[in-house]
């Protein structure tokens, strides 16, 4: 009986005949030689059919293989420091499962926008693989981290009366007979749930139709929200600078042959240990000044002052303490001076902008009475939100990080659409 493996498991089997069941990456011939690339999603190995060891029509049916051709391939394990991989197979049968015909991308150059209407296949190229596995990984990694500090996972709806980030991008549904919208975040929830529970977390896909293009937005994004009560500002900032060094650390632990495939400098991923750097908004702002950048005080950071702001540090930065005027409804004014907000954004260093958004929460009924008044929004979709200021309320903080920002910074790729598997963009709800 021959044994069936995957290519990852092939190194514990040299000498032995192995079968393995994949599709065909690449192959190149040489006289009486057929030397097949095969990978079958753990791994790639390279297989080498010699026409002596095999039947003929094995031989044969090797010159008709195309590029992701579907195949079974038995051979004995050999170790060889020449073979990519270090391990190759020396064939002694093969069965074709199917003849893929013309696969459409092929290891030439293709424009983004051909390689995302093909985004179903793309997804078994090498760098694309390298990606959605480290995003595996940074996925367990969140979970482990909260797991293992007591936090209960509570699942937060994706249909809700509510809206939590604004009301300009949000996704309409039809529920029923009454509008609903895809959710923009649990935050909302969680606030209940963490009142039951102590700590939370929640973690799903988030929606925002968001009308502006650019590297760092998707239409659906995932966001892992924790949520703690009794917990003020700096309880969360320092949460928030632990988890992203844990999750840092995990994905350079796990993930560094994946890194290589995307060609990632580890060197500046190395220096993310707490404590990360904290300056307030109006410190921001006398750094932004300094260089010139035309945003208005009082206004939120665009993309280009996140960047310049966090380019002045080797690790992520902590901004707080925005006017209470450009942030969300719910956040808890700063004593000192309550026109600013006790929140705060993370922002990655090397360019990638706001990883992470947080803050204090309004524990006290009539204040956030106040505000969802003045924030336009309808009084009795929220009453269960304010009921939870009623009974035994006590000041509570949280935040989201977004999945695909922080893994296009640790990966070290340009724009968040490479960052999951089937991304939703402006101009694109295909494949
Ligand atoms: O800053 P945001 O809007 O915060 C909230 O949603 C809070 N309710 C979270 C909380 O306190 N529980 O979003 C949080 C993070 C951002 O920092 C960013 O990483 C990501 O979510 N994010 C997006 N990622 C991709 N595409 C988009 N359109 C995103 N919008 C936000
Ligand atoms: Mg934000």
């Amino acid at each position: 009986m021959v044994t069936q493996v995957y290519i990852r498991d092939v190194p514990s089997h040299v000498g032995r005949e192995v079968s393995i069941k994949g599709w065909l990456y690449n192959k190149t011939h040489k006289g009486r030689l057929w030397f097949l690339l095969v990978r079958d999603g753990t791994g790639v190995i390279q297989s080498v059919l010699f026409k002596g060891n095999v039947a003929a029509d094995v031989f044969e049916a090797a010159e008709s293989l195309t590029q992701e051709s579907s195949l079974q391939i038995t051979g004995t394990v050999r170790r060889d420091k020449r073979a990519p991989g270090g391990y190759e197979l020396d064939a002694t049968g093969m069965e074709v499962v199917q003849i893929a015909r013309s696969y459409p991308i092929s290891p030439k150059e293709h424009g983004t926008s051909f390689l995302m209407d093909h985004r179903h296949l793309w997804l078994r190229s090498s760098r694309q693989h390298a990606i959605l596995r480290i995003r595996h990984r940074l996925i367990k990694a969140a979970r482990d981290f909260f797991d293992g500090r007591g936090f209960v996972l509570v699942d937060t709806p994706i249909l809700t009366p509510v809206a939590c980030e604004g009301t300009t991008n949000l996704f309409p549904v039809k529920y029923f007979d009454t509008p609903a919208y895809l959710s923009q975040s649990g935050q909302l929830y969680s606030e209940a749930s963490c009142m039951a529970f102590g700590k939370v977390y929640c973690f799903g896909p988030t929606f925002r139709a968001e009308k502006s293009k650019t590297r760092r937005h998707l239409m659906e994004f995932w966001m892992v929200e924790p949520e703690v009560a009794y917990a003020d500002l700096d309880d969360i900032m320092v949460l928030a600078e632990e988890f992203v060094s844990y999750l840092v650390a995990e994905a350079l632990r796990e993930g560094g042959e994946e890194l290589s495939i995307l060609g990632r400098d580890t060197g500046p991923l190395e220096k993310v240990t707490p404590p990360f750097p904290r300056l307030t908004y109006a410190e921001a702002f006398d750094l932004l000044e300094q260089e010139g950048s035309e945003t208005p005080r009082g206004a939120d950071l665009g993309g280009t002052d996140e960047t310049i702001v966090s380019s002045r540090f080797d690790r992520p930065v902590m901004v707080h303490r925005y006017p209470a005027a450009v942030k969300g409804f719910y956040m808890e004014p700063d004593p000192e001076n309550p026109d600013l907000a006790l929140c705060m954004d993370m922002l990655a260093p090397e360019g990638y902008g706001e990883i992470i958004g947080g803050s204090q929460r309004i524990h006290d009924y009539d204040l956030l009475m106040e505000r969802v008044r003045e924030h336009d929004l309808p009084v009795e979709p929220f009453s269960w939100y304010l009921d939870l200021r009623k009974y035994g309320s006590v000041p509570h903080s949280g935040f989201g990080l977004g999945i695909e920002r922080v893994l296009s910074w640790i990966c070290g790729i340009p724009h968040v659409r490479e960052t999951i598997p089937f991304p939703r963009m402006l101009h694109r709800l295909f494949p």
